[in-house]
């Protein structure tokens, strides 16, 4: 009897030891194990939150400091995005404070004075999920494929990360000062640092959206290839504008209303043509053919290559100096990190791909013709890096195309969402870097579909 207990409690001991080890390697495997993960969104991408000083100069009698009516108690509020931005009269206010100033002498961007910015919640995914979470409905940007990740086991601030920035800024070639855009860059080093250390010492699988990838290559390959090789497991880059957009020179030409219908797209184009980051959007010569026209009037066609008298003749010649400065310099070397890459990229969505202005006239809509692309991103920008890196024998590429999905729906359209998660597992599951650098060596470049 005795000895009969004594085994069914040994036995049940086992059991639960049993039991608790699975629970427990369970558990791992659904957080712990997880290779860290940070998002990078693109243009307009995240919340930005601005407050004024007594050096503000309203642009008009209704862009007082009293608006808007509700502030925080320390006097920031939200720039970006605010619904106010869709109502005329402060439409105007909105671009006054959002414009950039190019300084010739400093060599670098600044705010309007008495505008100061910043960035809620760095590090975090809250302030990319929503663009503002008051109007979830509409501002939603990258909820959905925050809560996916979250379904495959990550944790905000535990394994899942947020690198939101003043979008307005770029980067400039070296040699030139670009305080805020190198302040974000270091940042996101800082943080990925951080993430991995945080997280046993697993190297991190940076996501980004548009101009977020444009952003991390330039960090990868302005850190050494001991650093990218600790750190970083592998990029996945989702509609990146690698060689601009033809979009962009519609929106220097005649403004973008954001989609809005009810926005003036003339009480923006100052604005968007002050953003630094606008600027590195502009098309490439180094990827769009010099014989082909992107925008035409009845006395010029103007290719890639005929920039400087393009912002002359729309009538933006401040922009020259700072785009054959700094812009062409830093767009003409495209290297390889030698880190792997995986890109999504929308096809089948019509994209702008050539503008006629009839009347030579650039405050009127022009005449549009179209291509393929994801409706913002032309194809041959989103496919630039299978042509420039063809021959980089050690750049793992891989291109995933995703028929219909445009430029930002890559980020909620469930087909899209469940591909890129499905990446993401998949790097996951690949437990060192040498099972990826086997594939590296078989396939270096591969096109999905
Ligand atoms: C622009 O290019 C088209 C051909 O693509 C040509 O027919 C036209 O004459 C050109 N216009 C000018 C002003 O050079």
């Amino acid at each position: 009897m005795k000895h009969q207990s004594i085994k069914i409690c040994v036995a049940t001991l086992i059991v639960v030891v049993m039991l608790s080890l699975m629970c427990c390697t369970n558990g791992t495997s659904t957080s712990n194990n997880l290779n860290p993960l940070i998002l990078i969104p693109g243009n307009g991408g995240n919340q930005l939150e601005a407050k004024l000083t007594t050096q503000y100069k309203p642009s008009s009698l209704i862009c007082e400091p009293w608006y808007p009516l509700f502030k925080k108690k320390n006097g920031w509020f939200r720039l970006w995005f605010d619904s106010s931005v869709l109502l005329a009269p402060f439409t105007q206010c909105f671009a006054s404070r959002m414009t950039l100033y190019y300084d010739q002498e400093l060599d670098d961007y600044f705010n309007a004075p008495g505008v100061l910015t910043r960035v809620p919640q760095f590090g975090s995914t809250y302030s990319l999920r929503y663009l503002n979470p008051r109007l979830k409905l509409v501002t939603d940007y990258m909820a959905s494929l925050v809560d996916s990740l979250e379904q495959l086991g990550y944790i905000d601030g535990k394994n899942l990360f947020g690198a939101p920035y003043d979008f307005r800024y770029g980067l400039a070639a070296p040699g030139h000062s670009s305080q805020v855009g190198s302040k974000f860059l270091n940042d996101l080093k800082n943080l990925i640092e951080k993430a991995s250390n945080s997280n046993g010492g697993k190297p991190v699988i940076l996501v980004s959206h548009s101009l977020g990838g444009l952003f991390v290559l330039e960090l990868l390959n302005r850190n050494p290839s001991s650093w990218r090789k600790k750190f970083i497991k592998h990029f996945i880059a989702l509609s990146t504008p690698w060689g601009g957009t033809i979009d962009e020179m519609f929106t220097f030409a005649s403004g973008n209303t954001l989609g809005v219908p009810l926005v003036n797209p003339l009480l923006v184009r100052n604005e968007q043509r002050s953003s630094e980051s606008n600027l590195w959007l502009l098309p490439n010569p180094k990827m769009f053919d010099i014989k082909k026209t992107l925008v035409a009037t009845p006395y010029r066609n103007y290719s890639a290559h005929d920039m400087v008298d393009f912002l002359k003749d729309i009538g933006y010649s401040e922009g020259v100096y700072p785009y054959e400065t700094r812009i062409l310099p830093l767009i003409k070397k495209i290297e390889a990190p030698n880190v792997p890459i995986t890109c999504f990229v929308g096809k089948g969505v019509k994209t702008m791909e050539e503008l006629f202005y009839r009347n030579d006239d650039f405050d009127e809509r022009p005449e549009i013709f179209y291509g393929d692309g994801d409706g913002t991103v032309n194809m041959v920008s989103l496919l630039a890096l299978e042509s420039l890196w063809k021959d980089e024998k050690n750049q793992y590429l891989k291109v995933i195309k995703i028929a219909d999905v445009s430029h930002n729906s890559i980020l909620k359209d469930k087909v899209a969402v469940d591909e890129i998660i499905g990446e993401v597992s998949r790097i996951n599951s690949h437990d060192d870097q040498l099972g990826l650098s086997k594939i590296s060596l078989a396939m270096p470049i591969y096109d999905g579909k």
